[in-house]
């Protein structure tokens, strides 16, 4: 499968492997409504404050709503180009935010149910991306094939979970199911709405010792978020709550983690897979249709 992999990608892309230069980040979780769209959309614009080039995708193809964070409508997304109907130029969205979007679609269950000229599509579209240097991928919730998928492509994948022991039980749930990839995953772990530093170190040595012990994956610890009415507040309004207000305990919080994702980024910066390495695992997601 990689064969036709790099076949594809030479005769459609032109793109080298290890492509180094981008950084491909996976937002998913194991329960839904966690805060993954408002992580990944305040996260993306505390990265461009850091003077990084920032594309956030939607790839919930059941429930769109990055758009919806960003108050822009959006007449087409990823599905049309997939389906050709669009070109990848024609999708992304310019935002007032510094960041640029690639909204989702609602009602289609599995990107990957799509035939193999649907493929190419894809494939031609998303080369188009190397404007950007980070890609953060906002992903539905739970252990789906395709949010596996894009766990396996991307350099990293952080995982969002709350202090609930549902919460708790799910994300677990999900680091097991990607440790069960057969490449090396970098998993990275987000504690979201905490009332407390001590809450929220007490919940991630919970997680990560669990994962040692049963699963024997090293998980690192990226961080959190504070419980903050900014958040449910800016949703209303449709603006990310980072940018409704950088000094806010979310929004420091964000600011920490961003800088934690980078120092990381500079140290990793050989590893990178970028581009190819999604190609990569687009092959193989659809191969085993
Ligand atoms: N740090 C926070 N403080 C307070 N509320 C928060 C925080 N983070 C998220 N929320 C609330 O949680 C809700 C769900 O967030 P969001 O839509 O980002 O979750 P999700 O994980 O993307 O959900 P889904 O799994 O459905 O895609 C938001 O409407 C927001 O109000
Ligand atoms: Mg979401």
């Amino acid at each position: 499968m990689l064969d036709q992999a790099e076949g594809l990608r030479k005769e459609f892309m032109g793109v080298q492997s290890n492509t180094v230069n981008q950084k491909i980040i996976t937002i998913a979780s194991g329960k839904g409504g966690v805060g993954k769209s408002n992580i990944a959309v305040s996260l993306g614009i505390a990265l461009s404050n850091l003077k990084e080039k920032v594309l956030v995708i939607d790839a919930d193809l059941g429930l769109a709503n990055i758009n919806v964070l960003v108050g822009q409508v959006s007449d087409y997304n990823i599905f049309h180009v997939i389906k050709d109907l669009k070109t990848m130029d024609e999708v992304v969205m310019d935002t007032p935010y510094n960041i640029r979007i690639i909204s989702g679609a609602s009602g289609f269950s599995q990107i990957a149910n799509i035939a193999d000229s649907d493929r190419k599509n894809f494939i031609n579209g998303i080369e188009k991306l190397n404007d950007e240097n980070i890609i953060i991928i906002d992903t539905g919730a739970g252990i789906a094939r395709n949010v596996i998928s894009f766990a396996a492509c991307a350099d990293e994948t952080i995982v969002v979970t709350t202090p609930e022991p549902t919460s708790i039980t799910d994300a677990y749930g999900i680091i097991k199911a990607i440790s069960m990839e057969p490449n090396k995953i970098d998993v990275k772990l987000l504690i979201n709405r905490v009332k407390s530093t001590v809450e929220a170190k007490k919940v991630s040595s919970r997680i990560i010792s669990i994962a040692k012990q049963f699963l024997d994956i090293d998980v690192e610890y990226l961080g959190f978020i504070f419980e903050d009415s900014i958040v449910p507040y800016s949703v209303i309004h449709q603006v990310p709550f980072y940018a409704y207000d950088n000094r806010s305990k979310a929004s420091l919080c964000l600011d920490h983690i961003a800088n934690r994702i980078l120092n990381v980024n500079d140290r990793n910066f050989q590893k990178r897979k970028g581009i190819s390495g999604l190609v990569d695992t687009f092959m193989n997601m659809y191969s085993k249709q």
